[in-house]
């Protein structure tokens, strides 16, 4: 895969709109819906296999944690939150499903004040196609992650990295933190193999807590596997005997090439298939698929 979101045609279909489902493309959201003007609100992305969805809990409560961080009122629980996503889902197999709230309507100045009723907006594309073995590209560049504390509708420096990653060439950008530090990518997180440790950012590195990195951390702990959460500089990058990407669109992805340079002999480690392959073993007794 080399566009994961490139992929899927999200004018087809219907999509999920406060509380309706229309046809996409007669879909509609207020030129004053704060989300438009400002960035404002919250979303989520949560992968089905076989039609049902994977870690939908723990993307509900992220979805919470982001929401109380941003003051937006969420209208639905944890179970309303898994029906939403399953109506939207239709009768797709392997798709992603993402889902938007904003503060919803209100004046075009940045105070919340006057916002109306949030905006609950839910999309399905199909899965990415995924090719484990060739693996990802990634580059490095002066990249920042700015604020990672929610999952906020807030994505133009992420864009902006990614946008300049592709220009190079690569699938993925790798963004550091203010004090230079490897922080994760631009839709991902990081993870390396350093003499067999498996190292990834911490949390206070400035990065979103991946429900996918949740997931690899937890069975690579119970696996027995040497794993720290630590800093990471970029130049350690080059070093790297193994490196790769976690998110719901990619889950375990290898990467290959490195600016531009080969990692590990460019096939993917030990470290990374083990865990790609339990992660697997995972959606499977979780979805059966
Ligand atoms: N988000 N870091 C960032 C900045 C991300 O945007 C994402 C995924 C991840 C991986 O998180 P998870 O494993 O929960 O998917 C890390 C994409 C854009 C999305 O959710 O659509």
């Amino acid at each position: 895969m080399s566009a994961q979101d490139a992929a899927g045609a999200p004018m087809e279909g219907v999509v999920y709109l406060n509380g309706r489902l229309v046809p996409a493309a007669e879909a509609r959201v207020s030129v004053f819906d704060r989300g438009f003007l400002f960035g404002d609100g919250v979303f989520e992305t949560v992968r089905a296999y076989g039609g049902r969805l994977f870690m939908a809990e723990a993307h509900y409560a992220r979805l919470v944690r982001s929401a109380a961080w941003a003051g937006i009122p969420l209208a639905f629980d944890g179970a309303g939150f898994a029906r939403i996503l399953e109506q939207t889902l239709g009768d797709r197999r392997d798709a992603l499903v993402r889902l938007t709230v904003t503060r919803g309507e209100g004046p075009p100045v940045p105070d919340p004040a006057g916002a109306g009723a949030p905006t609950v907006l839910a999309v399905a594309r199909p899965a990415p196609e995924a090719d484990f073995e060739r693996g990802i590209a990634l580059a490095t560049g002066p990249w920042r992650v700015v604020d990672a504390e929610a999952k906020t509708l807030s994505y133009s420096s992420a864009v902006v990295a990614l946008g300049e990653a592709r220009r190079r060439g690569a699938d993925e950008a790798v963004r550091l933190n203010p004090a230079g530090e490897v922080a994760e990518g631009s839709v991902s997180n990081l993870f390396g193999v350093w003499a067999g440790t498996l190292a990834t950012p911490p949390r206070d590195a400035g990065i979103l807590a991946g429900v996918t990195r949740g997931v690899v951390l937890d069975l690579a702990r119970r696996a027995g596997l040497c794993v720290v959460e630590r800093t990471i500089r970029p130049e350690a990058l080059r070093k790297a005997e193994e490196l790769f990407v976690t998110s719901t669109g990619w889950e375990v992805m290898p990467v290959a090439v490195l600016d531009g340079a080969p990692v590990g002999g460019g096939k993917p480690g030990p470290v990374t298939a083990r865990l790609a392959a339990m992660f697997r073993d995972k959606v499977k007794e979780a979805t059966g698929a």
